[in-house]
């Protein structure tokens, strides 16, 4: 086991947070064009993979915070991205978001088994149990059942779909899905990947049980070693261990004047308006979401960068982030950035060989010296 110290060398899972919501991560109208398009995400993942990341995540989002910004006003959906993209690429894992009130797990099953010929074992999952009462319930779709419940009903989610995966017939009859004697052929080649990003304890206990992956957050490395702990105690709880990633918003510059003055750019422009909406949809969710906290906390201090935000030179990057993974300790880190196409390339080119002198080996250095 790597502690955390700089010295130890440690190995992670790199991957991107595809942009499919427009405007991607920053909420304001001086950010660089990112288009809620199938095009600019085949792009950004084509990309992704010539630069040996590991992994591509979409999310799954049903409405936008308006603003003048229109922030997430567009998204495309996040399965048929995956499928698309399956055949756009050839190395790199693909894990689309369901969320598991929105989905019945049967027919997402049967998506996942198709999926998996596509891209020849690729494909995962995000699991998201809510999200908030605005966003599904504009199609009727929400269940205002209370936050553990929203994880006993993923709980019984993907128990179900995983059963489907792996009988031949399966019979269930739980408190929300009923299934008889249900056939569901072809079965994937190997479990897919299943991830779960909820960072409340419910939420976390979940994804430890469930999953491949957890996820933890924060922008220190105080915070993020806490976090770790906070993983490691419930992994002994529930006797089952996940990888840990973190997602990060990295914003490069030439020097770390250049990046920062990149982030006042954004900040100058945010969009006051459509973080509220997305503050207000969150704030009538029940107080448990760690979603509805973060909003609230954030309309204390309106900015359009998260303050979590990874912001310098590629050394001081390779740095500040290397100090992060090395806290918790990560397994994984999901990355966003305010050009999807420049920054990631920046990111790949310059950072990456960086983060090697800081002892973190990533997927693009596994590619080179399997080349
Ligand atoms: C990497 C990452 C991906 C996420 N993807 C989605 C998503 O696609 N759709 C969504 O509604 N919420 C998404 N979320 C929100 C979480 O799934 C979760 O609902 C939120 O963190 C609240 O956690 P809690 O349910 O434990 O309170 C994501 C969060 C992270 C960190």
């Amino acid at each position: 086991m790597h502690m955390g110290s700089t010295t130890t060398e440690r190995t992670i899972d790199t991957g991107v947070f595809l942009p499919v919501g427009n405007g991607g991560w920053i909420i304001s109208t001086t950010t660089p064009d990112v288009p809620a398009t199938y095009g600019y995400n085949r792009e950004v993942t084509r990309l992704a993979e010539e630069l040996g990341f590991d992994f591509a995540l979409s999310m799954a989002k049903w409405r936008g915070y308006g603003g003048p910004s229109q922030h997430w006003d567009y998204t495309i959906e996040s399965l048929s991205t995956m499928g698309a993209l399956a055949e756009a690429t050839e190395r790199i894992k693909l894990w689309g978001t369901v969320h598991t009130m929105v989905w019945h797990p049967a027919v997402v099953a049967k998506m996942v088994a198709t999926l998996d010929q596509v891209s020849g074992g690729r494909v995962g999952l995000n699991l998201v149990s809510g999200s908030n009462p605005f966003d599904q319930g504009q199609m009727g779709l929400w269940k205002d059942i209370g936050h553990a419940e929203r994880y006993a009903l993923a709980e019984e989610w993907i128990t179900v779909a995983k059963r489907l995966w792996s009988e031949d017939r399966v019979d269930h009859s739980g408190t929300h899905f009923t299934l008889e004697d249900c056939v569901s052929r072809p079965k994937p080649s190997a479990m897919p990947t299943i991830i779960s990003a909820g960072t409340s304890d419910t939420g976390l206990e979940f994804a430890i049980r469930n999953c491949d992956v957890c996820f933890v957050s924060g922008s220190d490395d105080q915070t993020l070693r806490q976090m770790g702990e906070r993983v490691r105690r419930i992994s002994a709880e529930v006797g089952k261990e996940a990888k840990i990633y973190a997602l990060f918003m990295v914003i490069p510059g030439a020097t770390d004047e250049e990046a920062r003055e990149r982030v006042m750019r954004y900040d100058a422009g945010v969009d006051v308006e459509a973080i509220e909406r997305q503050a207000y949809e969150y704030s009538t969710d029940v107080k448990e979401n760690s979603m509805r906290t973060k909003n609230l906390q954030r309309l204390e201090d309106p900015r359009a960068v998260s303050r979590s935000a990874v912001v310098g030179s590629p050394e001081s990057i390779a740095e500040q982030l290397a100090t992060l993974i090395h806290a918790a300790p990560l397994d994984g880190v999901t990355l966003t950035f305010p050009d999807f196409i420049g920054d990631l390339r920046t990111f790949g080119e310059e950072v990456v060989p960086r983060l090697r002198d800081h002892g973190i080996v990533t997927g693009a250095e596994k590619l080179k010296v399997a080349q």
